[in-house]
């Protein structure tokens, strides 16, 4: 395995630093909240480009859409509007599937030969991510990303790029509202992804049409959704929320508990659900972009990664353990239960956590999802396999950056037995 360029959280006094501090000391130094001004509904990219034309001068004007071969063919709903507010325009839509770092090298050049003042993404969580490397790095090419530590000053982006506009096509990672991106560094063997946190990159606008939504398959809808789910669930039982951060990841709960799976059932025949789960995905994304996800996330970027598996999908499945792991440490999963209909009343702590995490996994296996990974078929995994890989698997997880502020500390071996009950869905009992 290879070890080009180490990131800033998987340096080994930094993790002994947090280890030291119960993984929540630092608490209260970030205590920003932020994000976009959000459009909903069917003039938002008009208005979108009435703000380009009043904010930047029409000599000036020149926004580049970022897109992919999936998601092109909403562009011209945006440069609809970008013609008459006399928005000169370019398209990228080289965009791949968990932005291998060749992407962000293309955007840049297209950066630098158009001069761009605008960036506006269409598409999923990977195009997003990518607009916002991309975007810093035509700002700031001296930068060395891989040790961005986001408590830092501010770099001074939007020199060159006024405005940072996100049009999401699924509904679930909610990067059109967060500070962060995910990548795969193609430097390592095998593959591995990583994040960049850092608030000069929440989006300057967020546009949620459900245009740009009601075609997706069943399967995107169910994999973004339980996405969304684990943003919002893992970041309320892990503690790191204020009320402000609380009531949006309960509200962002409520709405996926009741329309993921109208949305996953009926797809364009219910613009509603649609329509809730667009607001359920940005809610779930202010909610965990102002604090942090759950381990489920660190859990299923290793997972996802080496074995190929949709990013919803994989921390969908290691909710349970994730939730389960952190009840050893905080009761906040119990003010979930009413929202999954279970009566608290006077049960067993023990007795309500396994009727807790039962509805919870009942909720993804409706969504014919799996809650272990002996019975994911998209793909199919090998139990050899899976089982010579595990120690990698932990690996990947505790060098993720989602790790380093778990509100129980973790460790490589924790993670190793983490992944060794995910097999065939154990509960956790550690
Ligand atoms: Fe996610």
């Amino acid at each position: 395995m290879s070890r080009k360029q180490p990131t800033w959280y998987e340096q080994q006094f930094i993790k002994d630093m947090m280890g030291l501090l119960g993984g929540k000391a630092i608490r209260g130094i970030s205590n920003s909240f932020s994000s976009p001004k959000i459009y909903t509904g069917k003039t938002g990219v008009s208005s979108m480009a009435e703000v380009l034309k009043a904010g930047i001068d029409k000599e000036n004007r020149r926004a580049l859409i970022i897109t992919d071969s999936f998601t092109k063919k909403f562009a011209s709903k945006v440069t609809e509007s970008l013609d008459f507010c006399e928005v000169d325009y370019r398209i990228y839509s080289g965009v791949e599937p968990e932005v291998p770092l060749t992407n962000i090298e293309e955007g840049v050049k297209i950066c630098k030969e158009f001069n761009p003042t605008a960036i506006i993404s269409i598409g999923g969580g990977s195009v997003m991510d990518a607009a916002k490397i991309i975007m810093f790095k035509y700002e700031k090419p001296e930068t060395n990303f891989y040790m961005l530590l986001p408590l830092g000053s501010p770099l001074g982006l939007r020199k060159k790029i006024k405005y940072l506009v996100a049009i999401p096509t699924t509904s679930g990672t909610g990067s059109e509202v967060t500070n962060a991106a995910v990548l795969t560094d193609t430097n390592r063997t095998p593959y591995k992804k990583f994040e960049i946190t850092w608030p000069e990159l929440v989006p300057d606008i967020a546009i949620l049409d459900t245009d740009f939504v009601e075609d997706m398959p069943p399967f995107l809808t169910k994999g973004t959704g339980l996405d969304a789910l684990a943003h919002a669930v893992g970041s309320y039982v892990s503690n790191w929320g204020t009320p402000l951060i609380d009531a949006l990841n309960i509200t962002a709960i409520k709405e996926v508990i009741k329309y993921l799976p109208r949305a996953y059932k009926y797809g364009k025949g219910d613009t509603e659900a649609r329509s809730h789960m667009q607001m359920a995905a940005s809610l779930a994304g202010l909610g965990f972009g102002n604090s942090l996800p759950g381990i489920d996330h660190s859990l299923g970027h290793s997972f996802g990664k080496i074995f190929n598996v949709h990013h919803g999908l994989a921390v969908g499945m290691l909710l349970p353990y994730s939730i389960g792991f952190q009840a050893k440490v905080t009761d906040r999963w119990k003010d979930l239960c009413h929202i999954f209909g279970i009566e608290v009343g006077n049960k067993e702590r023990d007795t309500l956590l396994k009727e807790f995490l039962d509805a919870l996994k009942y909720f993804i296996h409706s969504l014919d999802a799996p809650t272990c990974v002996k019975d994911l078929n998209e793909p199919t995994i090998n139990k050899d396999d899976y089982i010579n890989k595990i120690d990698l698997l932990a690996e990947y997880a505790d060098d993720d950056a989602v790790s380093l502020l778990s509100y129980r500390p973790m460790t490589v071996n924790l993670y190793k037995k983490i992944f060794e009950y995910a097999w065939d869905g154990k509960d956790i009992d550690f």
